[in-house]
């Protein structure tokens, strides 16, 4: 299947009822998000949200994965499996969860901090939060993949940072990665062209330091090559007639 697939009106619904869920979930774990819990206690709240709100983690089991979210710390870029590292003041953490609601998937992450932050990583998250609204900002029917991702990377290096190469967003529906790809990084006016029903996950993933990465020994945790650290912010949106719609937020955070 290399063609993107197309959602119908029935579908979306499904998306945007399992898109409010997820950013309830991904809220609730956000603020508890503290100073001295460990990423495998938020992976055990995360289990009590999933269950209570009737939903299914869609990591858990994918590709073997052992978790219901990811947790990454710090230095940590993605697929950090939740364990015994604690937060600690200062730290950041990404959480990074899918939800499967009547067979569909809805995939978002949000790097928080944990207490007070240096103002200086503060920024840092504001930026690369802000290169996903920009991204998000500019989708009109027939916008082409390249826009977005020259545009995240501009945002994101004007400032210093680097955005990751090796990691993307995708495409999302019956299965939690499908085409087309959503780099990070390209140029404007190149790709494929984005038309309404398409429902994607951008995911600007971007290191203070370099843009190089390695995978740890646990076959999972992609990790900074030069330590630096790294945040992550997605969301899952459906490519409308006059623009984009998130799926995977609430209507009001309380
Ligand atoms: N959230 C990741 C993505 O955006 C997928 C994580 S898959 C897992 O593509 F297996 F690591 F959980
Ligand atoms: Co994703």
């Amino acid at each position: 299947m290399n063609a993107p697939t197309l959602k119908t009106q029935e579908e979306i619904a499904i998306m945007r009822e399992g898109g409010k869920i997820l950013a309830r979930i991904l809220h609730e774990l956000a603020k508890k998000a503290q100073p001295g819990i460990t990423t495998e206690m938020l992976d055990q709240e995360a289990e009590k949200l999933f269950t209570a709100l009737k939903v299914k983690p869609s990591f858990k089991g994918y590709r073997g994965y052992p978790a219901n979210i990811c947790a990454s710390v710090n230095e940590e870029i993605v697929h950090a499996i939740p364990g015994k590292r604690r937060l600690y003041e200062g730290d950041i953490i990404t959480l990074d969860a899918g939800v499967l609601h009547k067979g569909f998937h809805t995939d978002s992450a949000v790097t928080v901090p944990v207490g007070t932050i240096k103002p200086e990583i503060t920024t840092f998250l504001k930026i690369v939060e802000s290169a996903l609204y920009k991204a998000i900002s500019i989708i009109r029917p027939g916008i082409k993949i390249g826009d977005l991702s020259e545009l995240i990377q501009k945002t994101v290096e004007k400032k210093g940072y680097s955005a990751v190469r090796d990691l993307t967003g995708h495409g999302i529906g019956k299965t939690l990665h499908e085409p087309p790809m959503i780099p990070n990084f390209g140029k404007k006016n190149t790709g494929l062209s984005l038309i309404p029903g398409m429902t994607i996950a951008i995911e600007p993933i971007v290191n203070m330091g370099e843009r190089f990465m390695k995978t740890l020994d646990d076959g999972w945790t992609i990790v900074t090559r030069d330590g630096s650290l790294s945040c992550q912010f997605e969301h899952t949106i459906v490519i409308t007639t006059k623009g984009a719609e998130i799926l995977t937020c609430l209507e009001n955070i309380q």
